[in-house]
């Protein structure tokens, strides 16, 4: 059934605006998007739908397909740590942008999990902020619309991200990859080569990125470049390069892994518009053992995915996302893809295709 549709039944009457974005799979580039660096996302297939009026009263009424339960938030409402708090961010936001008077309906259907780094809360909140927008006959730029979104994330919800899952999500389309530099927001969308396949796989660990390791992590990276007065850590001159040593132990490795995962990222782009599987398999490779080993965001659960992933045939696997569970993504010739995924979820019963 179509959004529309399923708006009309939940609340009688038609939805004002619709719209349907994707989830995100990282490909490399980890933890570099608030460093100034560069990441590599590309679009899943799994979708969010949300379907969106304006009502006269005071109230936000949401409903997602997933839950019986009709959620009545006030306008304005202060963040409450329930799932309903990405779609008042978002709300609050296309209020405080003179896009919505009043309160709101909404409907929202998702196929994207949460909790497993592909991005499901972006999506959401990209996906209201295109519906609202639609509903006024107003298509703003993606990009300005994913600044907007990360600001829900980072203000509202104090989640500390950088933007570019609200660039994926808007940005990307199915096939293909975007190559992000998170300072000038200049991009490149690549075609991912037709014989390659990314396959994403839930290690069945779940994480929630509010649950305050990603925090710890961006704060350890904060304390770094200021000890380094530097702009972006990602993108050091030789002097402060060379003061890295200088750092407590912890804070070098975290500074190694992103310096070296921001390079990954230019040089995954530059294999993947060449199509040479061999050297983008090594770069996941490399960028799985350094967000392990370096920047400890990694599970023994998802390490031992990772392993398997490669010991039957993927030319790299890693985890992706914002870490210490969730998905990882293998990269495997696509006419193998199903029967490795196969192999590789016999050995690994609680892990799941995305
Ligand atoms: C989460 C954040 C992103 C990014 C990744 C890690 O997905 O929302 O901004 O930092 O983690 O690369």
């Amino acid at each position: 059934m179509s959004i529309a549709s399923l708006f009309q039944d939940a609340f009688g009457v038609e939805p004002a605006g619709t719209a349907t974005v994707p989830g995100r799979v990282n490909l490399i580039g980890e933890h570099t998007d608030y460093n100034g660096g560069n990441v590599l996302p590309a679009a899943i297939e799994r979708q969010v739908h949300v379907g969106f009026a304006p009502d006269a009263g005071d109230q936000f009424i949401i409903k997602s397909t997933r839950f019986d339960a009709v959620v009545q938030r006030p306008v304005g409402d202060p963040k409450r740590d329930d799932w309903t708090d990405y779609a008042v961010g978002a709300l609050n936001k296309a209020r405080a942008l003179g896009w919505l008077e009043d309160g709101a309906r909404l409907l929202i259907e998702s196929d994207i999990p949460d909790g497993a780094g592909v991005s499901s809360s972006a999506a959401l909140i990209t996906a209201i902020l295109r519906a609202v927008a639609a509903a006024i006959g107003e298509a703003p730029d993606p990009v300005e619309i994913a600044k907007q979104a990360r600001s829900v994330e980072n203000d509202y919800i104090g989640m500390p991200c950088g933007i570019m899952d609200q660039m994926a999500v808007g940005l990307a389309d199915k096939g293909k990859a975007l190559a992000l530099d998170t300072v000038s927001l200049d991009f490149d969308v690549i075609d991912i080569p037709s014989d390659w396949a990314f396959v994403v796989l839930h290690s069945g660990i779940r994480r929630e990125l509010s649950d305050g390791r990603y925090k710890e992590r961006f704060e350890e990276c904060e304390a770094a470049r200021q000890s380094l007065r530097a702009d972006h850590l990602c993108r050091l001159n030789a002097a402060q390069d060379a003061a890295i040593k200088t750092l407590p132990a912890e804070q070098q490795r975290r500074v190694r892994h992103v310096v070296s995962d921001h390079k990954r990222a230019i040089e995954a782009a530059i294999a993947m518009r060449n199509t040479d599987f061999d050297t983008f398999g090594d770069l996941m490779n490399d960028s799985h053992a350094s967000y392990a080993e370096m920047f400890e965001a990694s599970h023994p659960g998802i390490d031992a995915l990772v392993a398997t992933a490669t010991r039957l045939g993927a030319r790299g696997a890693r985890l992706t996302g914002g870490g210490f569970g969730g998905c990882i993504v293998a990269l495997v010739e696509a006419d193998k893809a199903d029967a490795w995924t196969k192999a590789v979820l016999a050995e690994h019963p609680k892990a799941w295709r995305v």
